[in-house]
C-alpha cells in the first residue's frame, strides 16, 4: 500500500487528506520511487480551490505534487537506469508526488547528487525550471538592470541569482526581513509597501531593461508604465496582463527537462546557488504545510517528509 494525499472535491486544506491506495507499479518506461521527500507548491492551492480548471481540469479523487525525491523501488520494462536503490529526484506530471510511492517516466528522474540535501531535492523541480525559464525569456545581459518582483519568493530567489550570473544588476522586490539576504546574495532589495515606482526611480535612475514578475499584483502594468518593452518582460502569474501587454509567460513547461534540473542541482551542489528551506511538515501535516504556504511570505521552500532516507 502506499500513503497519499487526495482530494476530492475543491476547498481550503481541509478537503485534504492523507488515504491509503494500492501502491502502483511502474508500467514499461517507467520507475517507481520510494518518496523520502516531496514539494509543495502554490499552483497547488489555487488547483485545489477550483481557480485554475480553464488551464489544469481535475478529476476526482485528485493526487498532489509535482517535486519529489527519493530511492529508486522498482523498474519498468525496458528501463535498465536508475538502478534499483539509486537516490534519485525528479517530477510528476500527474499530481503524485506527495506519495510514499511514486511512478514517473524514467526521463523525469536524475539521480540526486550525493551532497545535495534532500530537502532541496525534493522540492526543486518546479522552481529551478521556472526560474530557468523566465530568465530565458527576457535574456538579461552583463551591464543591465533587471527588476524582479518577489526576488526573496522560491521561484523569485532563484531568478535573482541565475540573473546575477549574467553579470547584470537585480533590483529585487521583497519583505523587509530578507533584505539582508538578499544583499548577501548582490542584489538591491527594495520593499512594496510604499509608492513603488516613486522608489524605483530613486534605486534606478536610469530605469530598468528587463522585467521578472514572480507575484502579479500589477507589476507588468508597472513594467510597461517603466518603459520596459514587452519583449523583455516575463509573469509566471498574471496572464491577464501579459494578454494585454503581450510580454512573456514562460514558467516550468517551457523548461521542464532532466537536463536543467542536472544543470540547476549542480550549481547547488557546488555552493553557486542557494535554496532556502523555510519548514519540513511531515506528509500526514500536509494541511498545515499549505496553511503555512497560503500566508505567501514563506521565505524558502516547504517540505514535506515523507519517509527517512
Ligand atoms: N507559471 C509557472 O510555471 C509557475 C511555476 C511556479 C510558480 N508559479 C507561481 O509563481 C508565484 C510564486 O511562486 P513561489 O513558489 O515563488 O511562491 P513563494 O515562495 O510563496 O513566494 C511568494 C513571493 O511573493 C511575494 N509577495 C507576496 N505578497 C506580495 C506583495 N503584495 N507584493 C510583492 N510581493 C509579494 C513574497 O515576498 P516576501 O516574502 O518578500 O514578502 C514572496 O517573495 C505563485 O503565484 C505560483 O503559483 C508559476
Amino acid at each position: 500500500m502506499s500513503k497519499v494525499v487526495r482530494f476530492d472535491r475543491f476547498g481550503t486544506v481541509d478537503v485534504l487528506n492523507v488515504v491509503e491506495v494500492e501502491k502502483p507499479s511502474p508500467s514499461p518506461g517507467r520507475v517507481l520511487v520510494r518518496t523520502i521527500t516531496a514539494g509543495i507548491n502554490p499552483g497547488e492551492i489555487k488547483i485545489r480551490e477550483g481557480q485554475l480548471e480553464d488551464i489544469f481540469p481535475t478529476t476526482f479523487p485528485c493526487g498532489e505534487g509535482s517535486d519529489f525525491a527519493g530511492i529508486v523501488a522498482e523498474l519498468g520494462e525496458g528501463v535498465t537506469s536508475p538502478a534499483v536503490g539509486t537516490a534519485v529526484m525528479g517530477w510528476s506530471d500527474e499530481r503524485s508526488a506527495q506519495a510514499e510511492f511514486v511512478s514517473v517516466p524514467a526521463d523525469q528522474v536524475i539521480v540526486k547528487p550525493e551532497s545535495l540535501d534532500w530537502k532541496v531535492a525534493g522540492s526543486l523541480c518546479i522552481v529551478a525550471t521556472t526560474a530557468k525559464a523566465a530568465v530565458a525569456a527576457v535574456a538579461p545581459q552583463r551591464g543591465e538592470t533587471i527588476l524582479v518582483s518577489g526576488a526573496a519568493g522560491s521561484v523569485g530567489s532563484l531568478v535573482t541569482q541565475l540573473v546575477l550570473r549574467t553579470g547584470a544588476s537585480v533590483v529585487g522586490t521583497a519583505g523587509a526581513s530578507h533584505h539582508d539576504w538578499l544583499r548577501s546574495l548582490g542584489a538591491i532589495p527594495i520593499g512594496y509597501d510604499n509608492d513603488l515606482q516613486a522608489s524605483l526611480g530613486r534605486v534606478a535612475p536610469s530605469g530598468f531593461d528587463a522585467v521578472i514578475d514572480t507575484v502579479g499584483h500589477g507589476y507588468v502594468d508597472l513594467a510597461i508604465k517603466l518603459g520596459v518593452e514587452p519583449n523583455r518582460v516575463n509573469t509566471i502569474i498574471d496572464f491577464e496582463a501579459a494578454a494585454r501587454h503581450k510580454v512573456h509567460t514562460d514558467g516550468a513547461s517551457k523548461a521542464q527537462s532532466n537536463t536543467v534540473l542536472t544543470e540547476i542541482a549542480k550549481l547547488i551542489v557546488n555552493g553557486e546557488l542557494q535554496v532556502r528551506i523555510a519548514a519540513v511538515y511531515d506528509l500526514k501535516d500536509v494541511r498545515q504545510a499549505y496553511t503555512q504556504l497560503e500566508q505567501g511570505h514563506t521565505g524558502g521552500k516547504i517540505v514535506l517528509r515523507v519517509a527517512d532516507p
